[in-house]
C-alpha cells in the first residue's frame, strides 16, 4: 500500500548547530515517553512523527479542537499566550481548563528542553494497541 506524500510527516533535517530538545510526553494514565526535537516544530507534528495517534481532525488548522493537550504550570511561562482563535476553540472543549492548549498551535523553541505535556484522552484515536516510535 502506498501513502500519499501529504499524509507523511518527515523529520526536519537536523543542522550541526541545532540544539536537541528532550520533550516529555505523557498520557492521562501516566505513561511517559521522552522524544527528541529541535526548535521550530509544532507539537502536533512532533506527535505525528513519533506515531502518537492524535485525532487532529482539521490537520492543524485550529478548527477541530482534537489535539487537546495540558501543560503543567511550571512550563506555561515558556509558551506564548494562546491567540484569540485558540482560546475560542478551547472554549468549545468541555474538558478544557486553564492548563489546556492545542498541540497544533505550539511550536518548539530552544527554551523548551525538558518540556512536558499531557495528551488528553479525547484527542487520541481509540485503539486497543499502539506503539509510539
Ligand atoms: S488539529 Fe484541529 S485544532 Fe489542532
Amino acid at each position: 500500500m502506498q501513502t500519499s506524500a501529504a499524509a507523511r510527516i518527515e523529520p526536519t533535517p537536523v543542522e550541526d548547530d541545532d540544539k536537541i530538545l528532550n520533550i516529555n510526553i505523557y498520557l492521562a494514565d501516566g505513561s511517559h515517553f521522552r522524544r527528541e526535537a529541535i526548535a521550530g516544530l509544532r507539537l502536533l507534528d512532533l506527535l505525528r512523527m513519533y506515531g502518537f495517534p492524535v485525532k487532529a481532525e482539521c490537520g492543524g488548522a485550529c478548527v477541530c479542537g482534537t489535539c487537546h493537550i495540558r501543560i503543567p504550570e511550571r512550563w506555561q511561562n515558556v509558551l506564548p499566550p494562546p491567540t484569540d482563535e485558540e482560546l475560542a476553540k478551547l472554549d468549545d472543549i468541555p474538558t478544557a481548563d486553564e492548563s489546556s492548549r492545542l498541540a497544533c498551535q505550539i511550536e518548539t523553541t530552544d527554551e523548551m528542553d525538558g518540556f512536558e505535556f499531557v495528551i488528553q484522552p479525547d484527542s487520541l484515536v481509540p485503539q486497543t494497541y499502539w506503539v509510539a516510535g
